[in-house]
């Protein structure tokens, strides 16, 4: 590891990062840099590019050419268990989670040093037990913020479609990151809920320095919460900038007029 590039002012480089699926070409030569701390957007028409940049980054896919730098690190073609343990944690756009748990053991499970069934005749057993309530205690705290501790209870699998979003989230909470990838993280929740899933990703942002990319299509709310945004457009960055020069970009208001 380079110590300089530790220090860098950026927790994530992506360098000319190229991946296609046969003839369709859905990365062409992605640059992008995320600042330390940050709470960064990527925007873009659906088929863009965003989500399968997500799985590059995350080491779902391996990218055909270029290089993703995380805190330093050269993490290009990491399996995915790797990079989460690093401290980079993505959630998915669909919510993937065990069906058969209820919410509370899906937020749970998702805890790092989660000692499971195999220590629980050691004689660690009181320390465990001691770490095990602390993970509850913290899945409380994270369910309540994001206001699913009601549903605590139910299976995962009898839900809404919001409610899975901020599982999802609060499982990528519970493994405490240095960074998340969010897909669409306030997708099928009302205007008011959405704002208080920013707000408080932002609070979060703030208070504990985690650096955000994040994926999100309704841009009125977004730009209320987020410090820089990237722009995607058929496979490649089109623009960049503070959400106020992405509104007045000309290249942005063609792309999304031409969506309409
Ligand atoms: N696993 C895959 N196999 C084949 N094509 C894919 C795959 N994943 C994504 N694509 C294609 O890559 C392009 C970008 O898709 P995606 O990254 O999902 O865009 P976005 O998230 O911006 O809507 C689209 O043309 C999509 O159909
Ligand atoms: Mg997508």
């Amino acid at each position: 590891m380079n110590s300089n590039s530790r220090n860098s002012n950026y927790i994530l480089e992506v360098i000319d990062v190229r991946k296609r699926f046969g003839g369709i070409i859905a990365l062409d030569g992605v640059n992008l840099k995320v600042k330390r701390g940050s709470m960064t957007a990527l925007i873009g028409p659906n088929g863009s590019g965003k989500t399968t940049l997500f799985n590059v980054i995350a080491g779902v896919y391996k990218p055909d050419s270029g290089k993703v730098i995380f805190d330093g690190t050269d993490i290009t073609g990491w399996p995915p268990e790797k990079i989460y343990h690093r401290g980079l944690v993505r959630t998915f756009q669909v919510p993937r989670m065990f069906k058969a748990m209820t919410v509370f053991e899906n937020v749970l499970t998702a805890a790092k040093g989660n000692p499971g069934e195999r220590f629980s005749t050691s004689p660690l057993r009181k320390i465990w037990k001691a770490i095990e309530l602390k993970i509850a205690e913290k899945a409380v705290d994270i369910m309540e913020l994001l206001k699913i501790l009601h549903v605590a209870r139910n299976l995962s699998s009898a839900i809404s479609g919001g409610q899975m979003k901020l599982v999802e989230l609060a499982r990528g909470l519970m493994s405490d990151p240095i960074m998340l990838l969010l897909d669409e993280p306030a997708a099928g929740v009302n205007p008011t809920l959405a704002h208080e899933i920013f707000g408080f990703l932002r609070n979060l942002n703030k208070e504990q320095g985690i650096s955000m990319l994040i994926i999100e299509h309704r841009l009125d709310i977004l730009f209320d919460y987020v410090d820089y945004v990237y722009v995607m457009h058929r496979g490649k960055v089109v623009a960049e900038g503070t959400p106020k020069e992405i509104v007045e970009n000309p290249v942005v208001v063609d792309i999304y007029l031409g969506e309409a």
